[in-house]
């Protein structure tokens, strides 16, 4: 099939077979890599896109489901300037509070986060563990990632 969809606010198309999953095209079709797979399964937030407004797993998306969506990708949250790509602060939070170790995790994790505050949620402890408890990360024990989206929230890098 013909897949059209727009991309990080680009229209992209792709001939892919309609049961492909989107967390492949992403990655095979449109080289967008940023998005990984961690158990393909659904369970562990890696493949975190945003369809049309909602956070979902790409590894449980077929590509016919996503005809002519809205999708953004943890490469969509960084700003193109004059002078390259520059990070959002979220990213950037991440980065500078240990919130990304291992980096599998992370573009799921920060999808996720900047889905949930765009939302207007709340950046209380307990509120991130619950918007974020789908997103799992073996590596941190968490803290510093609840720190991270919370101190970009607060604009306090
Ligand atoms: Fe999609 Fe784990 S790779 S939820
Ligand atoms: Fe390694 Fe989260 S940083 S899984």
């Amino acid at each position: 099939m013909k897949l059209t969809m727009t991309v990080n606010g680009e229209a992209r198309t792709a001939e892919v077979a309609p049961l492909k999953r989107l967390l492949d095209v992403l990655r095979e079709d449109l080289l967008l890599t940023g998005s990984k797979e961690g158990c393909g399964e659904g369970e562990c937030g890696a493949c975190s896109v945003v369809i049309d407004g909602q956070l979902v797993n790409a590894c449980l998306v077929p590509a016919c489901q996503v005809q002519g969506s809205a999708i953004v990708t943890v490469e969509g949250l960084a700003a193109q300037g004059p002078l390259g790509e520059r990070l959002s602060d979220l990213q950037r939070s991440f980065i500078e509070h240990g919130g990304a170790q291992c980096g599998i995790c992370t573009p799921g994790m920060v999808v996720a986060a900047q889905c949930h505050l765009d939302a207007g949620g709340a950046s209380t402890d307990a509120v991130l563990r619950e918007a974020l408890a789908g997103n799992l990360c073996r590596c941190t024990g968490y803290q510093k990632i609840i720190e991270s989206v919370q101190l970009a929230a607060q604009g306090a890098r």
